[in-house]
């Protein structure tokens, strides 16, 4: 597929190569200057490309947001027209800065308020496992759990099987507001990771 990438980042680099590697079509892009999205599409391969936010999205069959929080929702409203019509794949963690606190949660969700920027696009929300998880080498054991949640069939489906090349286990969580949970899932994930030192080594995994 051509996967449009907003977020030139940790995240946004390493789901780039694995879906590459997979054979997907890579155009990255958003970085605070244009040598760091070369160096990220460089760092991508295969035939992944750089560009502008608007270059990654307009040919796209689907987006991945990997963006900070804080300028998620001037950067996707920017977008808007753009993405009108697009499957959205959200990959973002509403938390501050110091990964102890959710800055919005429970009564809504960082998916629902990047739909409601966004009233385009399908926006499926879908926290993807640590950079380091996808970058590393891969190690034995059960694959990382990825909850997926959206409110059309079909766009959930695409990007649960994203979520499979990515070597993660999909698992279907229905519509979009189901986001209100597994966010702060990610937040729990996170804080045990960084700030309660079990580093990023671990992964939510959800046992049938
Ligand atoms: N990293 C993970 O393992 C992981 C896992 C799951 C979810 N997430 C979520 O994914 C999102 C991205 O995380 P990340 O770790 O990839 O973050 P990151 O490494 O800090 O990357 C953020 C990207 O956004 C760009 N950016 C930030 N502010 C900008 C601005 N004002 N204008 C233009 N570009 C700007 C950065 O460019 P510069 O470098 O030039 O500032 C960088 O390319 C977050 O919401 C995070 O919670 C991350």
């Amino acid at each position: 597929m051509r996967i449009g990438i907003v977020g030139a980042g940790n995240l946004g680099v390493a789901i780039g190569s694995r879906l590459a590697e997979r054979g997907h079509h890579i155009t990255i892009s958003f970085a605070r200057t244009p040598d760091k999205v070369q160096a990220a599409a460089n760092s991508i391969g295969h035939d992944a490309s750089g560009g502008t936010p608007r270059e990654a999205v307009q040919d796209a069959e689907v987006v991945v947001l990997a963006t900070p929080w804080t300028v998620t929702i001037e950067t996707v409203t920017e977008l808007a027209d753009a993405l009108a019509g697009k499957v959205l794949w959200d990959t973002t963690n509403p938390f501050a800065p110091t990964m102890d606190e959710l800055l919005i949660g429970t009564s809504t969700s960082a998916g629902e308020e990047v739909a409601a920027a966004v009233p385009g696009a399908t926006v499926v929300k879908a926290i993807a496992p640590f950079a380091e998880a996808l970058t590393g080498a891969s190690v034995d054991g059960p694959r990382p759990t990825v909850f997926v949640c959206g409110d059309e069939d079909e766009a959930r489906r695409t990007v649960a099987s994203l979520v499979g090349d990515l070597d993660a286990d999909p698992v279907d969580a229905g519509p979009l507001k189901l986001a209100r949970f597994t966010e702060p899932a990610g937040m729990l994930v996170t804080n045990l990771a960084y700030v309660r030192g079990l580093g990023a080594g671990i992964a939510l995994v959800l046992h049938r």
